[in-house]
């Protein structure tokens, strides 16, 4: 659901932990400089998810950071993970925090949000498998993957990326795209 004369509010699942994060440093340029209209909210406590145990999410007394994480998604317009890529895969932080957001069944706060997975490593293909990763799960949660949405940047040799003009226009291009992103015309099309 987009609330345009509100605002759009964007949620950024971050898949590192890091302090000096290179993911967070692209989340942070995404909300520093997101146009008018649009606020960038990092969604940066994954770390403090214990691990997903059906056992301890039941109703009214699931842990504390996820109903918290729970409620932030519930009360974005759109979803951004923005990672690194951990052996060839999402990390588990991300993992972990939308197997928390895809339950409960049916009813999850990714269900219908329009979902987009992109970020940068300092390898060949630049996270690609994790940001496949995360659209995947995200689908199977329910999330509305944007697919124009595809940035695994390398930064092989390139010094700091955010350094480069270019990159951070197409940062802003993505987010500018999942904020356009309509879930009726995905779904006519
Ligand atoms: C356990 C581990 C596994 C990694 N596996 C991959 C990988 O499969 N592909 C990749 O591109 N980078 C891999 N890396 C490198 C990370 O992408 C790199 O550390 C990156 O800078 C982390 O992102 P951050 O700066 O946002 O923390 C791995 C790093 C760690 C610590």
């Amino acid at each position: 659901m987009s609330h345009p004369e509100s605002g759009t509010r964007v949620v950024v699942l971050l898949g590192s932990l890091r302090a000096a994060s290179l993911n967070r440093r692209i989340a942070e340029t995404l909300r520093d400089q997101a146009p008018a209209g649009t606020t960038v909210e990092i969604a940066d406590g994954l770390g403090d998810l214990p691990f997903y145990n059906e056992e301890i999410d039941v109703e009214t007394a699931a842990p504390e950071a996820a109903q918290r994480l729970r409620e932030q998604v519930a009360g974005a317009d759109r979803v951004l993970a923005v990672t690194p890529e951990y052996n060839g895969t999402m990390p588990a932080v991300l993992n972990n925090a939308i197997d928390w957001l895809s339950r409960p069944y049916g009813a999850n706060a990714l269900r219908g949000k329009p979902f987009a997975a992109l970020g940068a490593t300092p390898t060949q293909y630049g996270g690609k498998w994790s940001h496949d990763d995360a659209r995947r799960s995200a689908t199977v949660a329910g999330a509305h993957v944007v697919a124009d949405i595809a940035i695994s940047e390398s930064t092989i040799d390139r010094g700091d990326v955010l350094e480069d003009p270019e990159f951070v226009a197409r940062l802003l291009g993505a987010l500018d795209l999942l904020v356009a992103h309509r879930v009726e015309s995905a779904s006519a099309a």
